[in-house]
């Protein structure tokens, strides 16, 4: 028997409007360590909170960087799994689907994939310390970090840190398709960051159907209408075939 509710597949047939939130938990089956799994081998001793942030990056720009350019290795050999390729054709089942995710990987941007909020940005973008501008190449001086071509400070990756605000484009947009939902996945998101674990309770406020699929329940389960306990890459598949009969 299938693992998705019939109910659930009802509400979805009617569903104009279907927004996902994804999390570190969708690239998982790809490899990619979700940041609530321990850190593994030489970064095991440091925690993203404490790396992740403006202050790591001024007081020793070079760790920070490295830790970057381990975590860019290690996305750049991971391939999408079933989970980002379900993703992609869910979006041809309904009339509006929006995909919002937390993660900085860009696994989700597969051939076919619309329009796809990266609300914390992409760890395969740089951009200068000071200015924000983009920076796409840069001579190799040997600097760790590299210096920014125009104005000779730092670079960094073009992802939202903590203690920084997130895009306001992304965050808006974002915001507006979750307050029109009829359906709001969350998946494979641990639901403790803000603003992004605000958007579900948004969805909910303006009488959304919320969807959770997670293998552990988070804070956001009890008040999942359908709770899908599970890996992403199997369940979401399961749910399209469910929809496609
Ligand atoms: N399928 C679905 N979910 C999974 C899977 C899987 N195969 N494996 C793990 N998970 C779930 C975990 O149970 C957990 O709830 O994915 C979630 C991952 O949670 P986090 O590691 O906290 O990642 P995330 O929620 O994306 O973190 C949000 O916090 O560190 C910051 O900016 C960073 O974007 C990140 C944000």
């Amino acid at each position: 028997t299938s693992p998705i509710p019939s109910e659930l597949v009802d509400t979805l047939r009617s569903a104009n409007r279907v927004v996902v939130l994804t999390g570190a938990g969708v690239s998982a089956e790809s490899g990619v360590p979700t940041f609530r799994d321990a850190q593994t081998g030489l970064w095991s001793q440091y925690s993203p909170e404490e790396l992740a942030t403006p202050r790591a990056f001024r007081q020793n720009p070079k760790l920070v960087w490295e830790w970057y350019q381990w975590r860019r290795e290690l996305v750049s050999k991971a391939k999408p799994n079933p989970a980002h390729y379900a993703l992609v054709e869910m979006q041809e089942l309904f009339p509006e689907f929006t995909l919002i995710t937390q993660n900085v990987d860009g696994l989700h941007r597969l051939p076919g994939s619309n329009i796809i909020i990266e609300l914390h940005g992409n760890i395969h973008r740089t951009k200068c310390f000071q200015e924000g501008t983009i920076v796409e190449s840069w001579k190799d001086t040997g600097d760790v970090p590299p210096k920014c071509p125009d104005c000779g400070g730092w670079l960094r990756p073009d992802v939202v840190w903590f203690e920084e605000p997130l895009p306001e484009a992304e965050l808006e947009s974002a915001m507006k398709a979750s307050r029109k939902a009829d359906v709001f996945f969350s998946i494979g998101t641990s639901g403790l960051v803000y603003p992004a674990a605000s958007l579900p309770h948004e969805a909910l406020n303006h009488n959304a159907t919320l969807v959770e699929i997670n293998p552990a329940p988070t804070p956001l389960t009890p008040k999942a209408d359908f709770m899908l306990k599970g890996p992403a890459g199997v369940i979401l598949p399961e749910l399209v075939k469910a929809l496609r009969k």
